[in-house]
């Protein structure tokens, strides 16, 4: 096998959230290590941003589909070109791409299994407008070996904590539990901002709660929270993934039919569900299985003070609550890095997905690469 070497490495990503396209110059070492050059949020123009979520509501045509993914590809392109104008060319870009579809479902059609995702962001387009390899479609691989093609965060998670529970709180919220009690596993705890990011759109006209100043504004209504908490979700054993095909605006707007009828304790409310399904996710799956003593948040919930400040209330006390920044990692910036990672394994042949977490039956090399 050919001698690794550290490599530049551009990593692209755009999440569930889909606020922006996260672009970052990272250094890849061949000790898995991962340090960030420069990172940028670019953000999707407006129209291109709106048929995303037309495509999230299912309410797209196959042609508007076919060009979409050409589209995404551009602006992916132009963000990984906002940078190679600053700092020159990379080795590689590793782009994830803007999941429109994700289906982790075992059912089958003519005993032919259904379960799939879809990444859009053409790689062709990547690669000729700015002249590099690039490695994308991490996910099917996983799949095709019978996985859920999710998380693949936990890949670097294992390499780069000990002993921890780590939180992604983008869209949706995941946890990599990384403990020399066992192997790495990983899972979707539920929902992170998806929810919230709709009712401040729908009732403040906002993107976001910025640093959670409406959530802290409100109250918790004890009785939507405890209603929200059954949902059959939150019970299932792990491996298990989530996404926008089930926590939909139908199912928003379904849950916003018992909801308190003040817009602010509706805000805080979802936000305590994001903190406290979190904990809940740990007490019935980790804790039983592992000494946790830290979790370390990372993902735009990580700047959410209220979202924070129930997490505290929420988890036992002897656990200590970190960001990645305590560990020097930008927690927006830190599944770029990742997918830099990813990406840097692909090119060299390493197996990067984790069977533990995805339920694959065995470890593989993901990802497609376009020359
Ligand atoms: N300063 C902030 N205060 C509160 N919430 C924030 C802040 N910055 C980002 N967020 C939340 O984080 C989301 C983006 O998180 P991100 O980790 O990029 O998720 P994804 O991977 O799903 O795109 C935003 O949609 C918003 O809800
Ligand atoms: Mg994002």
């Amino acid at each position: 096998m050919e001698e690794k070497e550290t490599k530049k490495v551009i990593g692209l990503m755009s999440g569930t959230s889909c606020d922006s396209i996260d672009a970052g110059l990272c250094e890849v070492n061949p000790d898995m290590s991962v340090k960030l050059v420069h990172g940028i949020n670019y953000s999707y123009p407006e129209h291109i941003r709106a048929k995303l979520f037309s495509a999230f509501r299912g309410e797209i045509s196959i042609k508007e589909l076919c060009q979409l993914n050409f589209a995404v590809g551009k602006c992916f392109a132009n963000a990984a070109n906002v940078l190679i104008e600053e700092f020159g060319k990379p080795d590689l870009i590793s782009s994830h791409g803007q999941t429109v579809y994700h289906y982790p479902y075992d059912e089958k059609l003519d005993n032919i299994s259904l379960k799939s995702t879809l990444q859009i962001g053409e790689s062709s387009i990547i690669a000729k407008d700015t002249g590099c390899m690039v490695v994308s479609n991490f996910r099917e691989s996983d799949i095709a070996l019978g996985g859920q093609g999710a998380p693949l965060v936990c890949f670097a998670d294992e390499k780069w904590f000990k002993n921890s529970l780590v939180q992604n709180i983008g869209g949706i919220s995941n946890v990599t539990v990384v403990s020399d009690d066992c192997e790495t596993f990983g899972f979707d705890t539920g929902c992170g901002n998806i929810m919230i990011d709709y009712c401040v759109q729908k009732f403040f006209g906002g993107k976001y709660d910025k640093d959670g100043k409406i959530a802290a504004s409100g109250n918790i209504c004890e009785s939507w929270l405890d209603c929200l908490l059954q949902d059959e979700y939150y019970f299932l054993e792990p491996p298990k993934t989530t996404g926008r095909e089930y926590f939909s605006n139908k199912y928003i707007e379904n849950i916003l039919k018992t909801a308190p009828s003040e817009p602010k304790d509706i805000i805080t409310t979802l936000t305590a569900l994001t903190a406290k399904t979190i904990a809940q996710a740990y007490e019935r799956f980790v804790y039983p299985q592992v000494h946790a003593d830290t979790v370390i948040i990372g993902g735009g919930g990580a700047y959410n003070k209220t979202m924070m400040k129930f997490l505290r209330n929420y988890l036992p006390k002897r656990i200590e609550l970190k960001t990645h920044e305590d560990y020097g990692i930008s927690n927006n910036f830190k599944e770029v890095m990742a997918f830099a990672l990813l990406g840097y394994c692909t090119y060299y042949g390493i197996p990067n997905n984790v069977p533990s977490c995805t339920g694959a039956d065995k470890r593989t090399v993901l990802g497609k690469i376009t020359y």
